[in-house]
């Protein structure tokens, strides 16, 4: 098993994200990793892959603690996604660690949440920049508590230049709120003179994720069958994998096991498959 500062960081942070891929490093030789591996094809990888993390708080429930603990355990996860996901090559990975609808919880879980958001980027953020990691974060995070607000500048910043993998955090994160604020920008630039035409790819460039590809792939974790306002303008055609496995549990098996049924998929975009398109083509001439 894999822990905090054990990945070294042996590639130059001024590569782009496939040119960081670097698949040995992902599993032990014999590992069921490696086997997991080998049926990946490096061609046909998603270039973002959005998780929803869920099921820490019956994580810590199922062993008699509080449920922070579940989410203190899910760091471990998440620090083990964002490793496999960079040396895979993805390009954008997107975390859901935080919702708009997550302050219903009691303070003392929302206060523990952001103090383990502080802890992680406090110790994380050499490593992050060491292997060139761009954080952005999507959401109303600037609403968050002002300590909150300066650690994430500071990650921010520290990884502006980063020309790898591009780590997306969502926090105070909704995307019915994300779209709502995309209204209020090209509302507002109309009020200053700027006529811009309102189509799907305005829409696009005035989300949190202007400029980012769509999610391939969106994963949940714990068994349940939700997309919980997440992404909902950008996960319009997205594969999504389930598994019953609780995000404390989650690591790089998993989210390998996700790309490999992934790249089993048969990806239409609403149109059909060139065979059958043919095979009509020919109907129509007999
Ligand atoms: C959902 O589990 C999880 C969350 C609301 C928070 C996710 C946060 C982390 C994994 C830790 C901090 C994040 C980073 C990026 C360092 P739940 O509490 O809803 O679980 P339940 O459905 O079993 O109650």
């Amino acid at each position: 098993a894999r822990r905090a500062g054990t990945w070294a960081a042996d590639r130059c942070a001024r590569l782009l994200p496939h040119e960081m891929a670097d698949f040995s490093k992902v599993a032990r030789a014999g590992s069921p990793e490696e086997r997991l591996l080998r049926r990946l094809d490096r061609t046909r990888m998603p270039r973002h892959v959005a998780i929803i993390m869920d099921g820490n708080g019956r994580w810590a429930k199922g062993r008699g603690l509080p449920r922070v603990e579940g989410h203190r355990a899910g760091v471990a996860a998440v620090r083990d996604v964002i490793e496999v996901a960079a040396q895979l090559g993805i390009e954008v990975l997107t975390l859901y660690a935080f919702s708009v609808e997550n302050w219903k919880r009691p303070r003392y879980e929302v206060w523990a949440l952001m103090n383990l958001l502080k802890d992680y980027l406090r110790r994380e953020l050499p490593q992050l920049v060491d292997h060139g990691i761009r954080l952005q974060l999507v959401g109303r995070w600037r609403e968050l508590d002002p300590s909150v607000v300066a650690q994430l500048e500071k990650a921010l910043e520290a990884t502006a230049d980063g020309r790898g993998m591009q780590l997306n955090i969502a926090l105070n994160y909704s995307g019915r709120c994300e779209i709502v604020d995309a209204c209020r920008d090209i509302v507002a630039d109309w009020a200053g003179g700027e006529r811009v035409e309102i189509d799907e790819e305005t829409i696009g460039r005035y989300l949190y994720t202007s400029g980012q590809p769509d999610p391939d792939l969106l994963i949940r974790s714990s068994g349940e069958q939700r997309v919980s306002n997440f992404l909902l303008w950008q996960i319009a055609y997205a594969e999504i994998w389930m598994t019953d496995t609780l995000w404390p549990d989650f690591r790089r098996r998993h989210f390998m096991e996700a790309i490999v049924d992934f790249q089993a998929r048969n990806r239409r975009f609403g149109a059909v498959p060139a065979a059958d398109e043919e095979s009509a083509a020919d109907r129509g001439s007999a």
